[in-house]
C-alpha cells in the first residue's frame, strides 16, 4: 500500500447517502433509476450500517451491514452482520481499497453494533478469505426435469396462491416457517423486516401450499421462473414441510408440472435427505460451498455456543477448564484469550465461565480465524482441521475435548434471505 493515502473506513452521514448510492451503481453497473427505490425503499435501511472508505477525504468504496440472527444449537443466538453490496468504482480498483474497507469495518463491528461474527455469500472466495472469512456450509444443490421426480396422490391438495392469496395467507406461512425453524438446530432467523423484503420487494415469488384433511397449510414451496439453456424452468427457492406427507406432496407438486423443462433448488443436506431425493435417480446433485462467515468476537460467539445442552457437561470433564486462542492480526481488540470452565458451588446451579485468560493452563486448542470460525459454527471437526494443520493443541485431549465441545451443524444460508 503506497504512503501517500490516508484511509478511514466509518459510517455515511446524511449528506453523502447519494453519493454512497452512486459508487453502488458504478461498481455493480446498476441503472440508477432503476436501483434507487430499492436503495430507499430496504426495510433494514441504517445510516449507521452504510459504511464507506475515505482517501483523504475522497469516498472510493462502499458497503453495507445487514443485521441478521443466527440460532444456534437451538437455544443461543449469535449477532450476524451480513456483508453486503462491497463496491469499488472501476477506475479505483486494485489498489487495495475494498479490502480495506473490509478489514476497517470487520475490525468496528463488535463494538459499535455487538456483532458476534460476519457473514456473507461471495463467488470470489479467495478475496475474502484474506479477511478471515471461511465457508461454513456446503450447499445441496440439485436439478430435475419434473417427470423424473415421483408424483404422489398427495400432490392433488397443493395449490398455488394467487397473488392475493399469498397476501391473505401470508401470516399462516410465517408462522409455519417459524415453528418449522425453530426445530433446526443451526439456522438464520428470519425477522419481520426479512418477510417485508421476500413478499413485498422480491419480485416474481410464487408460492404453491399444501392443505392436510383439515385445510391447515402445513407444508410450501416458494419458487420463481428462472431462464436456463432448456427455456423456462422453476427456481425454488424455499420447501418447508412439516411431515412426509407434505414432503411427498410438495414432490409429487412438482412433478406434475411437466410443462417446464426443469426444477432447480439449492438446500441443506438434511432437508435434501428429508424429501428423499438422495432416492431419487434423475437428481444431479452438486454439491456448492455455502455461505462464509468470519468470528468478530470470540467471546460472544462461545457465551452463545455455551448454551447447548452437553456443553457444560463436557466442560466439567476437563481439568481446570479449556482456553482457546484465537490468532487474528486484522480482528477487534475483543479477548482472543479466553478460559471457559464450570464454577459449580454446592449453593448454585452449575455454570460455564468464558473469561479472557493471561496465560495457557491444562488443555488449549490455538487456531487461525478461519479455522476457528468453522470449528465453532460446526463446519469441521477440531479433529479434520488438526489433520490439516490449521488448529494447534497444547496436550493429546485438546482435540477430544473440542470435538465434544463443538458439534456439527449443517448450516444453510436460503436464497430468500440473503443478505
Ligand atoms: C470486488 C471489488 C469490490 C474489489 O475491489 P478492489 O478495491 O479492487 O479490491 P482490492 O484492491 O482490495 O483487492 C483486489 C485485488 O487487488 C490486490 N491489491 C490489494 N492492494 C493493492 C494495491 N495497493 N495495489 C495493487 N493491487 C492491490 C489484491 O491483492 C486483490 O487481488 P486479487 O485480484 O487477486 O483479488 C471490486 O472489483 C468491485 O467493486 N467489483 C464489482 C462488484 C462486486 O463484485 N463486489 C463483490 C461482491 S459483493
Amino acid at each position: 500500500m503506497s504512503v501517500d493515502r490516508n484511509l478511514i473506513a466509518r459510517a455515511i452521514r446524511p449528506g453523502e447517502l447519494d453519493l454512497h448510492f452512486s459508487l453502488l451503481c458504478q461498481a455493480f453497473d446498476l441503472d440508477p433509476v432503476l436501483a434507487r427505490p430499492i436503495y430507499d425503499q430496504d426495510p433494514f435501511f441504517a445510516i449507521d450500517h452504510k459504511r464507506a472508505l475515505f482517501d483523504h477525504g475522497q469516498m472510493v468504496a462502499v458497503l453495507t451491514v445487514v443485521p441478521a440472527t443466527l440460532q444456534v444449537h437451538l437455544n443461543g443466538t449469535l449477532p450476524v452482520a451480513g456483508i453486503a453490496g462491497v463496491g469499488v468504482p472501476p477506475a479505483f480498483r486494485q489498489r487495495g481499497y475494498a479490502s480495506e474497507l473490509l478489514k476497517q469495518t470487520l475490525r468496528a463491528l463488535p463494538d459499535e453494533f455487538g456483532y458476534a461474527v460476519a457473514a456473507l455469500e461471495s463467488d470470489n472466495p479467495a478475496f475474502y478469505r484474506r479477511c478471515g472469512f471461511e465457508h461454513c456450509s456446503t450447499n445441496y444443490e440439485w436439478r430435475a426435469a419434473p417427470q423424473d421426480l415421483p408424483d404422489h396422490p398427495a400432490a392433488s391438495r397443493v395449490t398455488q396462491l394467487e397473488p392475493g392469496g399469498q397476501a391473505l395467507e401470508s401470516l399462516r406461512i410465517q408462522c409455519l416457517h417459524r415453528t418449522l425453524s425453530q426445530a433446526i438446530d443451526t439456522t438464520f432467523v428470519r425477522d419481520e423486516r426479512r418477510w417485508q423484503v421476500i413478499e413485498t420487494l422480491a419480485s416474481g415469488r410464487l408460492v404453491a401450499v399444501y392443505r392436510n384433511e383439515t385445510d391447515a397449510i402445513t407444508s410450501y414451496v416458494a419458487y420463481q421462473q428462472d431462464s436456463a439453456a432448456e427455456g423456462f424452468g422453476w427456481t425454488i427457492t424455499e420447501m418447508f414441510a412439516s411431515d412426509d406427507i407434505g414432503r411427498h406432496a410438495l414432490i409429487g407438486y412438482l412433478a406434475r408440472q411437466t410443462n417446464i423443462p426443469f426444477v432447480r433448488c439449492r438446500m441443506s443436506r438434511t432437508t435434501f435427505h428429508e424429501f428423499g431425493l438422495s432416492q431419487i435417480d434423475g437428481i444431479k446433485l452438486n454439491l456448492v460451498d455455502g455461505v462464509m462467515m468470519r468470528l468478530l468476537d470470540l467471546q460472544t460467539a462461545l457465551e452463545q455456543l455455551a448454551a447447548r445442552p452437553g456443553f457444560l457437561q463436557t466442560l466439567r470433564g476437563t481439568t481446570g477448564g479449556f482456553t482457546i486462542c484465537l490468532d487474528d492480526d486484522q480482528g477487534s481488540k475483543r479477548p482472543k484469550r479466553l478460559r471457559l470452565f464450570v464454577i459449580d458451588d454446592a449453593r448454585d446451579e452449575p455454570r460455564t465461565v468464558i473469561a479472557p485468560a493471561d496465560e495457557i493452563e491444562g488443555d488449549c486448542l490455538s487456531g487461525d480465524v478461519g479455522a476457528l470460525t468453522q470449528l465453532l459454527l460446526g463446519y469441521a471437526p477440531a479433529s479434520v482441521l488438526r489433520q490439516t494443520d490449521r488448529l494447534h493443541p497444547t496436550t493429546a485431549d485438546a482435540i477430544s475435548i473440542a470435538n465434544q465441545l463443538f458439534t456439527p451443524t449443517d448450516l444453510f444460508l436460503p436464497l430468500p434471505d440473503r443478505f
